[in-house]
């Protein structure tokens, strides 16, 4: 891994933040590129990535812009997501209450709303108009999906005299902000593209949690109590949850930890079986036989491949993402007709709570995350990083260049901690198989 940050030229301006540079006289610090945070903590195994570490992220004391001059822009792509929001009201209020920036603007409708002709002109952000957004869900911003010609998104970024860039969105936004980088870089122009990780589905590489993501997984949880009080209320109920996660399973890992009910997690990391002695319907049987209710959560991307015929064409949406096949639909059907073909009298409910759980505003722990994920992107695009994105790692905030990120993808690690706290939460079989081969 390369994981130097770039940046727009030499730091010639004091900082306008009262901080220290010294430790132990009560103030508040600034922080150095010194800081380093390590990528690897636990020692011994496979010691892959033990030399390897992040900047720190965090206020400097030399800083690239002049405050009074510089303009600030913010863009929100991609799916909606819990604390959009909040991100735009805290970089809002840092950029100008900290920093003195007097201008700042934002792109409306994701990377669309930089293209000229997209008809979505630009709104001027204040403390003023973002003060009590925190409390809504979705951006005030508006969002969409999809790239567009780099070229263009860079004249507006220039004429508007735009030196700090915040792109917030998922790894397609990523992606997008990387090649706006590069293309800035091409024509040497002082522009910082810091990113911001926003998806609900936790799966940006290099960063162990987006903001988001904590929210969704906790409103998840109330389909999940729901799934269980039906399936405990009739004999032999089964609780069927199917939640958004389209490569990554972490908003079902996740809720299934927090909300103990559930007794079978699938996820698009963990192939499944179906059929045989050691697949998912004989499984449920026997948990009714023995319970008598079973409650099940279904990841939206798991067991695609018993679902996608080999023959058909594969559809993609303006992201680039496959489009997918209703695991839950498949799952309710083929579990209802199981349990009928062998005399099981059953009550299988299937809830979707589907864009619910992305369309609220951040809970509070994610609240703080989504307000200190802000602070840090200001900080960085001022002291004139660039081609980054603020991540966490080890619990500490951390600079991670953009090439590191884009093409690559978090998913959980089967032989991992969160997947082995699953296994010993729902107590569910560690393997499935060995027929992968039923497709109805
Ligand atoms: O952005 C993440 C996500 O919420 C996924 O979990 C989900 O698969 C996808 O977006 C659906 O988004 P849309 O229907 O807006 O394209």
């Amino acid at each position: 891994m390369d994981l130097r940050i770039a940046d727009l030229g030499p730091a010639g301006r004091r900082s306008p933040l009262a901080l220290s540079t010294v430790r132990g006289d009560r103030v508040c610090n600034f922080v150095t590129d010194d800081e380093r945070v390590l990528y690897r903590v636990v020692t011994g195994g496979e010691l892959a990535g033990v030399d390897d570490s992040f900047e720190r992220a965090g206020p400097r004391e030399r800083i690239y812009f002049d405050p009074k001059a510089v303009r600030a822009a913010i863009v929100t792509c991609g799916g909606l997501c819990p604390g959009t929001n909040t991100v735009i009201r805290a970089a809002v209020m840092e950029l100008c209450y900290s920093y003195g920036v007097p201008t700042i603007y934002g792109f409306r409708y994701g990377f669309a709303g930089l293209v000229p002709g997209s008809g979505y002109e630009p709104v001027e952000l204040s403390p003023e108009l973002v003060d009590d957004i925190h409390h809504r869900g979705g951006t005030i911003l508006g969002s969409s999906r999809g790239p567009q010609d780099v070229g263009a998104m860079v004249d507006t970024l220039k004429n508007m005299g735009i030196g700090l860039f915040l792109v917030l969105g998922g790894d397609g936004t990523m992606r997008g902000a990387e090649e706006i980088y590069g293309e800035i870089e091409r024509r040497g122009l002082p522009i910082s593209v810091i990113g911001v990780p926003k998806t609900i589905d936790n799966d940006i590489h290099l960063v162990e949690k987006t903001f988001g993501f904590e929210t969704a997984f906790s409103i998840a949880i109330q389909a999940i109590r729901s799934a269980h009080t039906e399936a405990k209320g009739y004999l032999n109920g089964v609780g069927l949850v199917r939640l958004m996660g389209r490569q990554s399973g972490y908003i079902a890992a996740s809720a299934a930890i927090a909300e103990p009910d559930v007794n079978l997690v699938l996820v698009p990391e963990v192939p499944f079986a179906l059929d045989g002695a050691r697949g998912l319907l004989a499984w449920i049987e026997r948990r009714l036989e023995t319970r008598r209710h079973a409650v099940i959560v279904v990841a939206e991307g798991a067991g695609q491949d018993l679902l996608h015929e080999e023959t058909e064409a594969i559809e993609v949406d303006a992201s680039g993402n496959v489009r997918l096949r209703d695991v839950g639909q498949f799952l309710k059907r083929r579990i209802s007709a199981h349990l009928e073909t062998r005399g099981v009298t059953h009550s299988l409910k299937y809830i979707d709570p589907s864009y619910m759980i992305r369309t609220a505003p951040a809970n509070p722990n994610d609240s703080i995350f989504c307000s200190s994920l802000a602070r840090a992107a200001v900080h960085a695009g001022m002291c004139g990083k660039t081609g980054m994105l603020v991540g966490l790692w080890n619990n500490q905030f951390t600079h991670v260049p953009l090439r590191e990120v884009v093409g690559r993808r978090n998913t959980i690690d089967p032989e991992g901690d969160l997947w082995l706290a699953v296994l010993e939460s729902t107590g569910q079989p560690a393997e499935w198989g060995p027929s992968r081969t039923t497709r109805r």
